[in-house]
């Protein structure tokens, strides 16, 4: 193989398998049954509808037209728009490896569980068992200093899987692990909504879902959060669609794929979402517990609240609760080697380094800043991370792509490339959206997420928040002024 082989997807099959690995993640399973819930429940779905159409489908097209027309990563693609853009892709990219090293210790938590289901051994309480026996937390920052052991070595498994996925040819990895994956994953929530759908009491979870408050509507924040769902769950500006959509072969039909891929994601969780709301209104006529005390999101709601259901379902749960870990381990990993793919693609383009080596450093580099997530301290600094990456730089950068696609770049060229072999044709009410109506969208989006960490934030998130923005201003820098050793490079 030599060092700068073109990727290419063998099939569109391998392709869509990919996209949709890559969106359907923690963000389908654990995060969007509680955003539903928490903002107005049936009526949610209309601003969710209408951000899916208006502004996660289009911004996903705008990837995709960008990845398939420059065939290229995004770092010598946003070099080839304007020399001194290529820092912005470096920092996109830095904040998606930033969020891949605790993604993957979330991953790794779910791995844990995965194992501790076969023998339900979190007890009685999974609530302390989860902050005592697991993550050893402490809010001491001494605790950065004691590693525990089983989230460690938990860790390391998920990036020596990630590791070895990202090392294989594209089609032999990427695209064979989704093809296996994602339709594995499906059959196995099928499996579990069906279930849940005959539990005593789900009903009071499911209808939860179809009924709606209207007057939610009428809420800024509810149509935020309808935005920002979408924005996590598509993984928008992540690159990944860029990248993915970069090795597609000429005459490939973009905005029928994008359309089956968005809606496929959002298909995924709606569903998904019917199982989890049925389970906890099974638990909530069990326990005799409010429902509204019992939907949470996040680690809560998968290693606190389910082991809590899974102790009241008898001996049904020995089967259930590890094939709902594995849910999530299936989810979880095809996102990662997704958020991962795009930055090795950039630095193997720049650096000229063979694709297993790129993914070894990648790995290897991710897995030491993941350490910091193994100690007891962990969960604390990965809260800051996530809060601080998702909410702050994130966002920011999705307003720059928006900004160099939409108005830098010349835009009719997009426009042209996603209509050539499309049946779904884009044009002016495309344009607009990108140009104005996104912007405008993420920038409210960005302004609530700025000060809802701001407010949060105690000494020691600060210090962390600064750190990163330090690191997120100088490493950038410094990887667009590396010279690139592959002389293609510069070839605009
Ligand atoms: N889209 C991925 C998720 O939902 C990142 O988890």
């Amino acid at each position: 193989m030599t060092k700068t082989k073109k990727q290419e997807w063998n099939s569109n099959l391998a392709f869509l398998m990919a996209m949709i690995g890559s969106a359907v993640g923690l963000g389908n399973i654990w995060r969007f049954p509680y955003v539903l819930y928490s903002n107005g429940g049936g009526s949610f779905m209309i601003p969710y509808i209408v951000s899916l159409f208006l502004l996660g489908i289009s911004f996903v097209l705008v990837e995709y037209a960008v990845g398939y027309k420059f065939k290229r990563s995004l770092a010598r693609i946003l070099y080839s728009i304007k020399e001194k853009f290529e820092p912005i892709a470096w920092f996109i990219l830095l904040i998606v490896f930033l969020i891949t090293t605790y993604y993957i210790c979330v991953v790794g938590w779910d791995l844990i569980y995965f194992v501790l289901s076969m023998t339900q051994q979190w007890g009685a309480n999974p609530d302390l068992y989860f902050a005592n026996n697991v993550l050893h937390a402490t809010s001491s920052v001494y605790g950065i200093f004691s590693i525990v052991p089983n989230v460690f070595v938990s860790i390391f498994l998920i990036w020596v899987a990630a590791c070895l996925i990202l090392r294989q040819d594209l089609n032999d990895g990427i695209g064979r692990v989704s093809k296996i994956l994602l339709p594995l994953l499906v059959l196995i929530v099928i499996g579990i909504v069906v279930f849940s759908l005959t539990l005593p009491g789900a009903s009071i979870g499911y209808t939860q879902i179809f009924t709606p408050d209207w007057s939610a509507l009428g809420n800024l924040n509810v149509w935020l959060a309808a935005f920002g769902q979408i924005v996590f769950s598509l993984s928008l500006g992540m690159a990944i669609a860029m990248t993915y959509a970069s090795y597609l072969p000429e005459g490939s039909n973009l905005v029928d794929n994008a359309v089956l891929v968005a809606f496929s994601n959002s298909g995924f969780e709606v569903f998904n979402s019917i199982g989890i709301f049925s389970i906890l209104g099974f638990m909530a006529l069990t326990s005799g517990l409010p429902f509204n005390e019992l939907v949470t999101e996040g680690t809560g709601l998968a290693f606190v609240v389910f082991p809590q259901v899974f102790n009241t379902m008898g001996d049904v749960s020995l089967v259930i609760a590890p094939l709902f870990f594995l849910c999530i381990l299936f989810a979880g990993i095809t996102s990662v080697i997704a958020l991962l793919e795009g930055v090795c693609y950039s630095i193997s383009e720049k650096f000229l380094i063979e694709r297993k080596k790129t993914a070894t450093i990648v790995c290897i580099v991710g897995f030491l800043i993941s350490i910091l997530f193994s100690t007891s301290l962990g969960s604390t600094i990965l809260g800051v991370f996530d809060t601080y990456l998702n909410n702050f730089a994130l966002l920011f950068a999705i307003l720059l792509e928006c900004i160099i696609f939409g108005w830098i770049y010349k835009f009719d060229d997009l426009i042209e490339t996603l209509n050539k072999n499309s049946r779904i044709q884009v044009g002016k009410t495309w344009k607009v959206v990108i140009k104005y109506i996104l912007p405008i969208c993420i920038l409210g989006l960005w302004i609530q997420g700025v000060w809802t960490t701001i407010s949060s934030a105690d000494t020691l998130s600060i210090i962390i928040m600064a750190a990163l923005t330090v690191i997120l201003i100088v490493i950038p820098i410094i990887f667009a002024k590396l010279p690139a050793l592959n002389k293609d490079y510069y070839n605009v």
